[in-house]
């Protein structure tokens, strides 16, 4: 490999003479650490990662390190300089102003941040973190898949390896490199508001889905439309009593060990970069700062070799240099949390509370992210890529999606698949004619949105493009239609997110049953003797027994994403159902009177329907 051994020994001297000779080949704005050292000799490939990461720290002062573990947001948390001069290591957007005009325009704000960071006196690039849940959720147009629940329905690890890599292209193409995504949870209370995040309630399917996931995100990292994929939340995030968002668990460690690790377990094996720690506390620990599930357990046991983020502002709200002593790496330190982070993990190192080595062991966590991202040699996205953005085949593979996921749970009368050549259809309800209510929480803001929005059709666009009849929308049941030949009901939940979707005592505003408002739309119908179809859009399995029995025909279709009209293929006879539930789905209110929820895994409730029922037409 070496073909001059002079090279070899000038190399050498370089790693050994470090900061001196490393130095004095960068040039202020230009981002490489060494790589005009690399480069002049060609000897860049002949370095491995871990020496390169392994040079970088020897390099850095406990400022620049710290500034490495610090993530802010673009707005709000920091003001101008505060990149090199706090040496942030990433960035983060979630909720807020929009980065800019476009996805150019996100990209030209995210290089300026960039150009900052190139200019500190190691150059080491930012990353740029987003919540892109299922798709590039935070930009306007982005190809939005179906939430995960939806992924779990289709059972099929290509189709979520082919999504994930969609993913990851529009992620890049505005301009970031790691999501916090997949949401690895196993959910075993439906009153939790953060269901739909999660493939499923079975661990081998999650298990099955979460390595699809890793590959089509993560691919070859250093590729241009790849991104680090971030599993999360570590760990019993969908198993608090009573589904309390950030609760307690009270698992016991065999449950957790057997239930809950195997989708990290096997997010590890696939090389995962990032795991997100969880709001929920379990064995009476926080755990953000649960060391032994995170240090002895994530990172000795199973071999993580990646970052261990905080969750929104964990370092002041679960224990401070606490959690870095558990094992965290990044610190989200948004509202207000970037000062106190950045002093106090400094003055916990020099009192010795916190030892160099356990920051030194963070750092190169991150650094080496950082190099299998490829980011010193090509830290700014790719222009190219905006093209891609919402086109035509990444909506086709969401449509896919959306068809695979639908879950056929009744069907009598033969209703379905519906002739293209019906006389008179109606359809019924808002969230026919909706894409913002068809697609949830984490549209387009955090809450989601309640009207449609750029690119994506709804279910009534799908179903008139089919029909060869006379369709008509009857919003609110208001007209009934006694000639209807078929009515279409589409009924369910609004958008919400994290512990705004909760159920229960003080929480918010969701129930576990369909509103009074979309059950009068069934009644009316079913009283005029329609042949109904209804079409349940929810995070998660609600109680619809009474639903169920007054329709013809029950889909559970879940949270389609941008392409409602996928759905309208099924329901005309152009596919077949093939989605399976990924929960069993339950009977009635009473099986969630327990603080642990309708526990199918123990066969203590008998549900309607099991874990994987389906019926095709
Ligand atoms: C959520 C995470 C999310 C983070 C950043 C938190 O409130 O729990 O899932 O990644 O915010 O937006």
């Amino acid at each position: 490999m070496f073909k001059d051994v002079n090279i070899l020994l000038f190399f050498l001297r370089c790693h050994l003479l470090g900061i001196a000779i490393l130095l004095s080949f960068q040039v202020k704005g230009q981002s490489k650490l060494s790589i005009p050292i690399y480069d002049k000799f060609g000897i860049d490939s002949l370095f491995s990662i871990e020496d390169k990461v392994n040079a970088l720290v020897d390099m850095m002062t406990l400022e620049e390190k710290i500034g490495q573990m610090t993530q802010v947001r673009h707005f709000d948390d920091i003001t101008d300089g505060d990149i090199d001069k706090k040496f942030i290591g990433s960035v983060i957007h979630t909720q807020g102003p929009s980065p800019g005009e476009g996805a150019a325009g996100w990209q030209a704000k995210f290089r300026i941040l960039q150009n900052q960071a190139l200019s500190t006196r190691l150059g080491i690039p930012l990353m740029f973190a987003v919540d892109a849940i299922h798709g590039q959720n935070t930009y306007n147009g982005a190809t939005i898949f179906p939430h995960n629940i939806g992924m779990g329905a289709t059972h099929n690890p290509s189709v979520v390896e082919a999504a994930a890599a969609i993913t990851a292209t529009e992620v890049q193409a505005t301009g970031f490199n790691w999501t916090f995504s997949p949401c690895i949870a196993i959910p075993y209370n439906e009153k939790w508001g953060r269901v739909y995040e999660a493939y499923s309630e079975s661990t081998d399917l999650t298990c099955e889905l979460v390595k699809a996931s890793v590959r089509g995100h993560q691919g070859d990292l250093s590729k241009n439309n790849t991104v680090v994929a971030t599993a999360k939340h570590f760990i019993g995030d969908g198993s608090t009593d009573y589904g309390r968002e950030g609760g307690f668990t009270s698992l016991n460690m065999k449950e957790v060990s057997e239930r809950l690790l195997p989708p990290y377990r096997d997010a590890v094996n696939e090389k995962i970069g990032a795991i997100m720690v969880s709001f929920n506390s379990l064995s009476g620990t926080a755990m953000h700062a649960h060391k032994e599930l995170i240090m002895d357990t994530l990172k000795n046991a199973m071999g993580f070799d990646g970052m261990v983020v905080t969750d929104w502002k964990g370092y002041s709200r679960f224990g401070k240099n606490d959690i870095i002593n558990a094992g965290v790496d990044v610190v989200m330190a948004v509202d207000g949390d970037l000062d106190i982070f950045q002093k106090e993990l400094k003055v916990a190192v020099i009192r010795q509370e916190v030892s160099e080595e356990r920051v030194d062991d963070a750092v190169k966590r991150i650094l080496r992210q950082k190099f299998r991202l490829g980011l010193f040699e090509n830290p700014f996205p790719d222009s190219s890529l905006v093209a891609h953005i919402g086109s035509q085949d990444h909506r086709d593979i969401a449509r896919q999606a959306v068809r695979e996921s639908l879950v056929l749970l009744k069907h009598e009368n033969n209703v379905l698949p519906i002739k293209k050549e019906t006389k008179k259809i109606v359809v019924v309800g808002e969230h026919a004619d909706n894409a913002g209510l068809q697609s949830g929480g984490w549209t387009v803001a955090w809450q989601g949105v309640q009207e449609n929005y750029s690119g994506a059709t709804t279910i009534l666009d799908g179903i008139k493009a089919k029909a060869k009849g006379e369709v008509i929308y009857d919003i609110n049941a208001h007209e009934i239609h006694t000639d209807a030949d078929v009515v279409i009901i589409v009924v369910g939940e609004t958008p919400y997110a994290e512990f705004m979707g909760d159920v229960g005592e003080g929480r918010g505003a969701p129930k576990l049953t369909l509103s009074s408002k979309h059950q009068k739309y069934i009644d009316t119908y079913k009283n005029n003797n329609a042949k109904i179809i209804t079409i349940l859009i929810s995070g998660r399995p609600l109680v619809t027994t009474k639903q169920i029995n007054q329709s013809d025909a029950f889909i559970a279709a879940w949270l389609p994403g941008s392409e409602g009209d996928g759905i309208a293929e099924v329901l005309f006879g152009e596919y077949n159902f093939t989605g399976k539930l990924p929960h069993s789905w339950p009977k009635s209110v009473d099986c969630f009177k327990d603080k642990f929820g309708p526990n199918f895994w123990d066969d203590s409730i008998k549900p309607l329907f099991e874990f994987g029922f389906r019926l095709k037409y």
